[in-house]
């Protein structure tokens, strides 16, 4: 079985036609042959540019030459009245800064110190899809409130069921419907005021989440001064001063930073783990060692039992390969200069397709398969080397990497080692990207109690 991929376009289709597509969704808007290429240029009248799938170009876009190849104000634009100026949006000297702070929060100790937040976010979720045993879930939503406990366990040391991460959630929900974080904006190939049309309850949405983060982060720096603030991510962040000025960041700064914590952090995860899910549903044997390997694990007691999990971990890696939570990213060339010997213009568009990457038919063996295997197999490192960037790459690249490796591990073992998933009747989910890349209509899936568990 081929796990469910999004149809894609004619290859020669009129530029309104192009535009329709765009608007539902990116993905099938893509022609085929974007899974050979290695770059494609486009140009429309309001928009130049060029999709690279060449491991050599995507390097010099991120790791090479990145200050080069900012984030374009069309990102900062669509995304600034939710994240202000958030490290997502930043660039040049502001986002070193913001970098040199938050790195260190990160670091694989820090996430072996989230871990027991962590792991109370999965018993908390096994315990709820668990009162739904011998029925038909839908995961998105299962998977969303998971992680959205595990950004408040983790920043701020309250679950999701504590009122205001309760609120942040619920105003969340209502802001991605109307902003994508994948800020189709940037890439629609329209004139830049087009998108600057924003949805009247996008800014509504965004204005009530900040306000109910500035509660988090001024209670939490009342405590801080007053000495008994939890040693969690938030106080982590709050207190470490930028190395090279002393300086760090005003609880005003902070709520740029909680903003796209929560965003970056909770819809990547949740994305991930309801694909995981499916597929794990559609191939059941890759299920049975997921149960086997979660059986041999306890009850997750510390972080060394994520060492136990190789298989779960290579299933989480083989969805981020087949569904990568942010399928494109955004780039703009502030020069003019020559990719594979075409000429590209001062403020082109460069788009780097993780989504394109890893279905890469010069890249990958089985591209469309779903292979866990392929991790612990030698020939496969120079694949994963060249064609696998979900956390993307270079100074930008995720800093939560390690933290949703580990997350998405564990949560995998939690559900999968306690009940077992099936396909209920119906057609299977087709992937779309919305804020991340999701099911056009859900991805409901039979969940039944082990009976080992
Ligand atoms: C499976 C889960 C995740 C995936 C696939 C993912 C993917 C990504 C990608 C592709 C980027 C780069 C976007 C771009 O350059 O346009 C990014 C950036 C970022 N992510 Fe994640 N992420 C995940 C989880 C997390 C978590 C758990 C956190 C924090 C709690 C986080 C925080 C961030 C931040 C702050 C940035 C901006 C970094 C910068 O621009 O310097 N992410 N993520």
């Amino acid at each position: 079985m081929i796990p469910p991929k999004p149809a894609s376009r004619a290859d020669r289709v009129s530029f309104w036609r192009y535009v329709r597509l765009f608007r539902q969704d990116i993905l099938s808007a893509q022609p085929e042959r974007l899974y050979r290429a290695r770059m494609a240029e486009f140009r429309t009248p309001f928009f130049h540019s060029f999709l690279c799938n060449d491991p050599a170009l995507i390097r010099h876009v991120l790791n090479e030459d990145p200050m080069a190849f900012p984030k374009s104000a069309r990102i900062r634009e669509g995304l600034s009245p939710l994240l202000g100026r958030s490290i997502f949006v930043t660039n040049g000297s502001i986002w070193a800064r913001q970098r040199r702070i938050i790195d260190p929060a990160f670091e694989q100790s820090r996430v072996k110190g989230a871990f027991p937040a962590m792991r109370a976010a999965a018993l908390a979720a096994r315990a709820r899809v668990g009162a739904r045993a011998g029925s038909v879930i839908e995961v998105e939503e299962e998977t969303s409130h998971a992680a959205a406990d595990v950004i408040f366990r983790t920043l701020f040391s309250i679950p999701i069921e504590d009122e205001i991460a309760w609120q942040v959630f619920g105003a969340f929900r209502d802001y991605q419907r109307s902003q994508p974080l994948l800020n189709i904006g940037a890439l629609l190939p329209l004139p830049q005021w087009l998108p600057r049309f924003r949805k009247r309850r996008t800014r509504a949405a965004a204005r009530v989440i900040r306000g109910l983060i500035t509660r988090l982060t001024e209670a939490r720096a009342e405590a801080i001064a007053a000495g008994d603030a939890p040693d969690d991510l938030a106080t982590r962040i709050m207190t470490t001063p930028d190395p090279e000025t002393g300086r760090g960041f005003t609880p005003a700064e902070m709520v740029d930073q909680i903003a796209i914590f929560f965003l970056a952090g909770h819809e990547t995860s949740a994305s991930a783990l309801a694909w995981a899910l499916w597929l794990l549903a559609a191939f059941p044997e890759a299920q049975a060692r997921v149960a086997a390997e979660a059986a041999g694990a306890g009850d997750f007691d510390d972080f060394a039992v994520l060492a136990r999990l190789p298989f779960t971990r290579d299933v989480f890696r083989e969805t981020l390969r087949l569904y990568p939570p942010v399928p494109m990213m955004v780039r703009e060339a502030t020069r003019a200069g020559r990719f594979r010997d075409r000429p590209v213009p001062e403020g082109a568009q460069i788009v780097l397709s993780p989504w394109h990457m890893h279905r890469h038919e010069r890249i990958w063996d089985n591209p469309d398969g779903f292979d866990p295997d392929r991790w612990s197999r030698r020939e496969n490192a120079r694949s994963a080397r060249e064609g696998f960037l979900p956390f993307s790459q270079g100074p930008r690249v995720c800093p939560g990497a390690g933290f949703a490796m580990a997350e998405g591990t564990l949560m995998l073992a939690a559900l999968v080692g306690a009940f077992a998933f099936s396909l209920p009747d119906g057609p299977p989910p087709v992937p779309v990207a919305h804020l991340t890349v999701r099911a056009a209509a859900g991805i409901p899936l039979r969940v039944s109690r082990r009976k080992s568990a």
